[in-house]
């Protein structure tokens, strides 16, 4: 097997490609005058199976990915796996209003067409990989999340939402603290409404675990209610550091203690690593 990482991922794929002790290739991608973008693998050949590891966000990566594909698969590579670290579009899984496409399944017919298995990393609904006829696996970040949290004091975990409940009773239950999950509404694109905490924060150094920070809306009124509510800290452990807008000045400003991501995007906040749990799932084939 051989590890190619293509621009959005290349320290990640090079650390998946030394736990496996694997060849590792960095995709040398540089964009044409007109924005186009070019590939190139410095190999001859490629007789083995190969894993590309890339995000399809945003849109540039995904081109890229299609190309570093062909490439390799000119080489000779055999099996196609691709590891999408942030699968853009995912959030984009149903009609909201007559007339849109079905964005996330256009990402998976793609998929579809150009490799043999699918990994991905919490995903925004895992059932969006059922769109996709080859092997997936949608891998979870709790383990690596709960591992960076061991021993640093974290008395409760939260979820910002029920519908990333599960999260945090993950990483509650691996830290073996209470979990639980605050109500919110979303307002608009980038505000949201955090009602205030059900559960007894008063005192306590809170974990808030999300699939992701984009504006950072969602989270900053997380912790702002948490803290009205008596917490003593909270931080933020997400998958995917997003930030898009103003979101880093945002949350430096806010009551957060810490924001930390996992390394699914490269960003000066992704001190989790998933690359133990990418490569446990390429040993299984
Ligand atoms: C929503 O369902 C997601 O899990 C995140 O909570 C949301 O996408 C975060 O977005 P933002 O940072 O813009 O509030």
């Amino acid at each position: 097997m051989i590890v190619i990482g293509g621009s959005s991922s290349v320290e990640l794929a090079r650390d998946v490609a030394k736990i496996l002790g694997c060849e590792f290739i960095q995709a040398s991608t540089t964009r044409f005058p007109d924005g186009e973008c070019y590939t190139r693998l410095d190999r001859e050949s490629i007789d083995s199976d190969a894993v590309i590891i890339q995000n399809t966000y945003p849109d540039g990566n995904l081109i890229e990915m299609l190309l570093i594909r062909d490439a390799a698969i000119t080489l000779g590579a055999k099996r196609i796996t691709m590891v999408i670290p942030y699968f853009g579009y995912a959030r984009q899984d149903r009609l909201f209003k007559p007339g849109e496409p079905m964005s996330a399944r256009v990402m998976c017919d793609i998929l579809d067409r150009i490799c043999d298995k699918v990994i991905t990393i919490d995903l925004h609904k895992e059932s969006t990989l059922d769109n996709f006829t080859h092997a997936h696996k949608d891998l979870k970040a709790a383990g690596p999340i709960a591992e960076y949290f061991r021993g640093k004091g974290i008395d409760m975990v939260l979820s910002p939402d029920i519908g990333a409940s599960a999260r945090a009773k993950d990483v509650g239950d691996r830290l073996g603290v209470p979990y639980d999950h605050l109500e919110k509404t979303r307002l608009s694109g980038t505000e949201v409404r955090i009602a205030p905490a059900k559960a007894d924060c008063a005192g306590k150094r809170i974990l808030i675990v999300d699939d992701m920070i984009s504006t950072g809306g969602t989270i900053i009124a997380a912790a702002a209610a948490l803290k009205q509510a008596g917490a003593v800290s909270v931080s933020v452990a997400c998958t995917h550091g997003v930030f898009v807008n103003n979101a880093i000045e945002n949350l430096r400003g806010s009551q957060l203690e810490k924001v930390l991501c996992c390394n699914t995007i490269d960003t000066m906040f992704s001190e989790i690593s998933v690359a133990g749990i990418i490569a446990d799932e390429l040993r299984k084939g």
